[in-house]
């Protein structure tokens, strides 16, 4: 390829030349090319970086950058081959009418590598998006830092990672995996607000199955090892399990609808009819309580039932369902929700459990979005495996993201809130606004069962040596217990909960709460930054 010459050997300086050659280069760095990579990616069912982008931004708002920027590499012959563009595509665009920036990795420009260049047109678009206060969106389909380049590639990751890190609680990032991340790169999208991942066509993992079988013996395949459904159910890497490219695309959209442009920007609000009084779709709740404690019921019914037009954006849904997070509108505004799941291990906390609801709650947190809290924990989930992987270090994020939260938190207990657990599901002690019950709700240092085991154990043991029934007398005692002691009305009298309401009033008072939340101001103590248990 000729790079600086005109077609004809004479240039042609006329403005109507030059605007000639323009479009010349622009055909040869643009539509030639995006015609060769439509080629090369269609018949391996994977979109272009372009046509990704085109389904991500809204139609015709994409404004191209550095569409002539080309590697100056010379080892390896290098210089014989510098397409426009390398192997990444940046630019600007909007999503639901609002900005955004994105980078797209081209994998048909050698392997969508990150060389120099590459390297410095995603910072150079990190930038622009920090400067701006945008989301930035990233579009990973990669083999990584360019082999022929070296350390330089390398710098340029370092580069990246330090961008996200700044980036991190000033900007929403995701990032959408369409194809390989692998080695370091993967720490680009681990340093981002939600990672995206493509059934099947995405693979995520820091040493790939070759070098796992030469070090450890071990055979696992690229899909098991690193697909996108180890990492939505296994690893916790993921948030989203795409069906497919246009799946992945969607869900991105639907994120940025409920998060702000930046950290200092307003909350998207969308027009909301608010209806004060109780509907019949809100008396649904005052049913869904079974009358047994030990029957589960899905609380994901409980979220539709309060938030605006039942629609819940569920986050990381795959990894510890047995705590459910989220985001919908609540009279219009924005909401993180985090709720137990008691159809899942019976709404247990666990570390995995723990560790995504910290998360979430902190990337909240950062974006001021309210904290709504949904609580039926019967406790943390015993066992050996859990407290020797450290559930007291790593249960303690929760604790800590709570506590450190400064956006209005409201938590409402349905059910059960037994012992730590219940101090850590936005209790009021951590600092939540506005506590609220239902009737139904047991709140004690453990289950009724468990309490009288220990308190009346002797009384137990002679009831059967007197030929009584010693599990009726337990149950007996345990309902007095749960009556008595696990009663919310003890909360509530001690002002720990400011109201006990019905079932079917929730959506009406989470709304108002909200409502009178909405200019909170808190703070933390001035500090450089905590010591959070990582
Ligand atoms: C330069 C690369 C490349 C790379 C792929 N290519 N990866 N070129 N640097 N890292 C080129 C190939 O040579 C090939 O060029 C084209 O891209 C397509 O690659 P294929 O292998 O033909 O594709 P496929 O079979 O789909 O396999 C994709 C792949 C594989 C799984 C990604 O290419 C691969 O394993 N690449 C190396 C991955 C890797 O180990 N990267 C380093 C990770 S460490 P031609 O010209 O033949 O079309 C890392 C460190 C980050 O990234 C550090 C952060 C601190």
């Amino acid at each position: 390829m000729n790079d600086n010459a005109a077609a004809s050997d004479q240039p042609d300086l006329t403005t109507a030349g030059r605007i000639q050659d323009l479009k010349r280069r622009y055909a040869e760095a643009v539509t030639d090319a995006e015609e060769r990579a439509a080629t090369k990616q269609h018949a391996k069912g994977k979109n272009t970086a372009r046509e990704r982008i085109q389904g991500l931004v809204d139609p015709g708002s994409f404004v191209e950058m550095d569409e002539f920027v080309r590697h100056r590499t010379t080892a390896f012959g290098m210089d014989k081959t510098r397409p426009y563009g390398d192997s990444v595509v940046i630019g600007t665009g909007t999503i639901h009418g609002r900005n955004v920036a994105v980078y797209s990795q081209n994998f048909t420009v050698f392997g969508g590598s990150l060389g120099e260049v590459a390297g410095e047109k995603i910072v150079k678009i990190m930038e622009y998006a920090l400067k701006a206060g945008v989301p930035i969106i990233g579009i990973l389909d990669s083999g990584g830092a360019r082999i022929q380049e070296g350390v330089i590639a390398l710098g340029k990751y370092g580069e990246i990672f330090k961008l996200n890190t700044m980036a991190s609680g000033v900007i929403p990032q995701i990032s959408i995996i369409m194809g390989p991340a692998a080695g370091g790169a993967v720490y680009s999208p681990a340093l981002t607000d939600a990672v995206i991942m493509v059934d099947k066509t995405s693979h995520m993992f820091v040493t790939g199955p070759d070098v796992i079988k030469t070090v450890t013996g071990e055979d696992v395949g690229m899909e098991e090892l690193g697909g996108a459904l180890s990492h939505n159910r296994q690893s916790g890497v993921s948030h989203y399990l795409a069906a497919d490219e246009e799946d992945a695309l969607d869900f991105a959209r639907n994120l940025i609808s409920y998060l702000p442009d930046n950290n200092l920007a307003d909350l998207p609000r969308y027009d909301a009819e608010i209806n004060y009084e109780i509907t019949d779709r809100d008396r649904l709740l005052n049913e869904i309580i079974p009358d047994s404690p030990t029957q589960p019921y899905d609380v994901l019914k409980v979220i539709e039932t309060i938030v605006d037009d039942g629609e819940f954006l569920e986050f990381q849904a795959l990894f510890a369902p047995n705590v459910v997070v989220g985001f919908a509108r609540i009279d219009g505004s924005p909401i993180g929700i985090i709720a137990n799941q008691p159809n899942q291990m019976a709404g247990t906390l666990n570390i995995d459990a723990g560790e995504k609801a910290a998360r979430f709650l902190r990337m909240c947190d950062s974006f001021s979005i309210p904290i709504l809290t949904l609580v039926d924990v019967p406790g943390y989930l015993p066992g050996t495996d859990q407290e020797w992987s450290g559930v007291i270090r790593r249960g303690a994020k929760l604790l800590y993201a709570y506590a450190e939260a400064t956006v209005p938190l409201v938590t409402v207990i349905l059910r059960k809130a037994y012992g730590g657990a219940y101090i850590v599901m936005g209790s009021k002690q951590l600092g939540a606004d506005y506590n609220v019950a239902w009737p139904t709700a047991e709140i004690a240092v453990m289950g009724g069962q468990g309490a009288v085991n220990i308190l009346y154990r002797r009384d137990i043991a002679a009831a059967a040596e007197n030929g009584e029934d010693p599990a009726a007398l337990g149950k007996k005692l345990a309902d007095e217990y749960t009556y008595n002691v696990a009663s919310p009305y003890l909360a509530a009298e001690r002002g720990e909960l400011d109201s006990i309401i019905e079932p079917a009033a929730t959506r009406v008072v989470v709304t108002k709460a909200l409502r009178s939340l909405a200019s909170k101001r808190a703070s933390i103590p001035p500090k450089k930054h905590g010591n959070i248990p990582l």
